[in-house]
């Protein structure tokens, strides 16, 4: 903890919005929750919900025997159960007389689709569990997957599930360097990647990358390679294989390993204050009934009818819990895209609305902000009257945001529901229940029947009006059961902040009324179009270039991305600096979307008299905001020479 909540800004714009929209009558007839008796009963016996919610909601080999055994910060959820999380995702829906229900309506960037029933998909991932068999992996194996918005995203990730092994995706767009990163620090044995994927009407190239990564990987003993791009690639005899050559003789029989409620499910990696990422622990049993409880209460699902559409990639967290293992286990239909929103034309996701009925449909800010800006003339085009229920995730969403969302492509009819959660919680905590609770505008509301939040300030008392921070006061079973090798980084990071609390690093203001406004992070991490990034991660990556000798990055506010990174460095002796060629260096360390917006070539950097980075200031300067008080600085002139390169800049762009 470096600084103060940075949201103070925000407060003041929010405690203005005291606009209400209760759930419409007849959305609130239908719904799965109408009232507060889920709420009510949660509250009278937590564990008691939740292992309700575990029996019914999912498919067990064998029943659990304890509901919860917490020891802080260790947490084990339903002890003694066996189950296999595939199982769940697929036989039973087929084994149910479902499997000719469409799992996934895919569409690839340039238009051509796939339509895969929970039949088809149940036989693919069988097969492929066979294959990765084959290719010697077994129960508590690392898998990585680096791949593209492809079926065979969410194939690898089940036939991983499927055999005990454990996945770890990397999002396609990261780098070489971040790849081999991950795949060292879990050792991983196998990487599953294609040749390309089809982005803003090209072919991306993967495989190229990770060949690239290969060379520093020791432990990647096979390599699968799905076609998809058509771009050519190097195969390595004995080491790469096509994924259709392999899948060509497999057999369909593999019946589901039995796995212990606790056992390693997967890992995904995000960003954390310090360079290295961390792999953030998510186990079986509790991890798939919180995904499967909240997918089907917060989105208030019903499998038989809905068309759910989440856009996010598969790569983070979204992607894990709300486009494979939620909607799955809940057996729903849902729509799985490629590529971005603008191709060929900006209307692409209303297009994609229409064709396919949606009624689900669930992305981020970020999205909605650049909607915002290409008009409400895109959406207006086409029929959206199929939706019925909206959601956001990744950050705070902004009032005007909202209420676009809510005119334009709700059409004032659906509700909202804002979504809180985060890589380490594993599912949604904090949203309304779109069938009972009054939303307002940028307001993510309270936490779901059997999540226990409070607000707390610096001394841990608790806040019942007013910002704070935000902590969740007693475990949940979709928690991060630790940090991959690294437990004391796992007590300190989450647990030791505020004894007895989990810390979530963001701020968080209590209305009148009880209403959750998230501010933002409090600590050195940024969010930059609901994407987790490190300001000391990118500082590494610049000072590892040779013309950099200091550098210090902050994440300022931006009308579209929510934060844009903005970084300042001190050129190393007699070094020039080609500010376009960092950009490039820092895209090539970590990935496109950790390329600074704007980078200050600076002689020196506004320091506490301590020596440490004046962070604040910097966001100020990014900010154009009047800097003020700077006598804590041990050179006050170094600010007046930023601000003013500052300003040149931004009357050059
Ligand atoms: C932010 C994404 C405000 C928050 C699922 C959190 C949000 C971080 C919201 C986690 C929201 C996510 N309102 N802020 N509805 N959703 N955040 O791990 O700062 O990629 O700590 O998980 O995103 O990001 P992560």
């Amino acid at each position: 903890m470096t600084e103060q909540p940075t949201g103070h800004d925000a407060i003041d714009s929010f405690s203005n919005e005291n606009r209400t929209f209760p759930p419409p009558a007849e959305f609130a007839a239908a719904a799965r929750v109408s009232d507060g008796s889920l709420a009510a009963e949660a509250d009278s016996d937590p564990e008691a919900f939740w292992a309700r919610q575990a029996r019914e909601l999912i498919d067990w080999q064998v029943p659990f025997e304890s509901v919860l055994s917490w020891d802080l910060p260790n947490a084990r959820w339903f002890d003694g159960g066996r189950l296999n999380v595939a199982e769940n995702c697929l036989d039973r829906h087929v084994r149910a007389g479902l499997g000719d229900r469409v799992a996934i309506h895919w569409e690839g960037e340039p238009g051509d689709t796939r339509t895969i029933s929970y039949s088809d998909l149940l036989d693919e991932v069988s097969r492929f569990s066979n294959v990765l068999r084959s290719l010697g992996v077994g129960r508590g194996d690392r898998v990585n997957i680096y791949l593209p918005m492809i079926p065979e995203a969410a194939v690898a990730m089940l036939a991983c599930a499927r055999i005990g092994a454990v996945h770890s995706v990397v999002f396609g767009g990261f780098s070489s360097q971040s790849l081999i990163d991950r795949i060292n620090d879990a050792e991983a044995k196998m990487l599953i990647t294609a040749d390309g994927g089809y982005r803003r009407g090209e072919v991306f190239p993967l495989k190229p990358a990770a060949d690239e990564a290969l060379g520093a990987t020791p432990s990647i003993e096979n390599v699968v390679v799905v076609r998809r791009g058509g771009n050519p690639v190097d195969m390595v005899e004995g080491r790469d294989h096509w994924y259709h050559d392999l899948m060509e003789g497999a057999s369909v029989d593999c019946p589901p390993e039995p796995m212990e409620s606790e056992d390693l499910l997967f890992l995904l990696y995000t960003s954390g204050t310090t360079g290295k990422p961390k792999g953030i622990m998510h186990t079986t049993a509790g991890y798939l009934t919180h995904v499967t409880y909240t997918h089907r209460y917060v989105f208030d699902l019903r499998p038989e009818s809905d068309v759910y559409w989440c856009t996010a990639d598969v790569g983070w967290i979204t992607g894990h819990s709300y486009i494979v293992y939620g909607p799955l286990s809940n057996g729903c239909t849902q729509v799985m895209y490629e590529g971005v929103p603008n191709h060929p034309g900006n209307d692409r996701f209303w297009d994609i609305v229409e064709r396919y009925g949606v009624t689900i449909f669930y992305t981020a800010p970020t999205a909605i902000r650049t909607f915002m800006k290409w008009g409400a003339e895109e959406p207006a085009r086409h029929d959206l009257s199929s939706l019925r229920l909206l959601g956001t995730v990744g950050e705070p969403i902004n009032p005007e945001a909202w209420m676009w969302y809510h005119e334009h492509i709700g059409g004032e009819r659906c509700p909202i529901v804002d979504t809180w959660w985060q890589t380490e919680t594993g599912g949604i905590m904090i949203s309304p229940l779109p069938g009972s609770t009054t939303t307002k505008p940028g307001s993510a509301t309270f936490p779901l029947p059997g999540v226990g939040m409070e607000v707390v300030d610096d001394e841990a008392n608790r806040v019942e009006h007013g910002g704070g921070y935000l902590t969740l006061t007693r475990p949940w079973p979709g928690m991060l059961r630790g940090i991959w090798g690294d437990p004391e980084r796992f007590r300190e990071t989450y647990w030791s902040r505020f004894p007895g609390r989990y810390f979530a690093g963001d701020g968080a203001r209590l209305d009148d009324d009880g209403y959750v406004w998230f501010l933002g992070r409090v600590d050195d991490v940024m969010n930059v179009s609901g994407h987790r990034i490190s300001t000391t991660e990118v500082e590494s990556a610049l000072v590892s270039h040779p013309s950099v000798a200091e550098a210090a990055v902050v994440g300022a506010s931006d009308a579209t991305t929510g934060q844009a990174i903005f970084a300042y460095v001190i050129a190393r002796g007699g070094a020039e600096v080609d500010v376009d060629a960092l950009r490039a260096h820092v895209a090539n360390e970590i990935g496109a979307i950790a390329k600074p917006k704007a980078i200050f070539v600076t002689p020196d950097l506004p320091k506490t008299r301590s020596g440490k980075i004046m962070r604040r200031l910097l966001r100020d300067v990014a900010e154009g905001r009047n800097l003020g008080d700077t006598t804590t600085l041990a050179d006050a002139s170094v600010v007046g020479e930023l601000q003013r390169r500052a300003s040149e800049a931004s009357s050059e762009d």
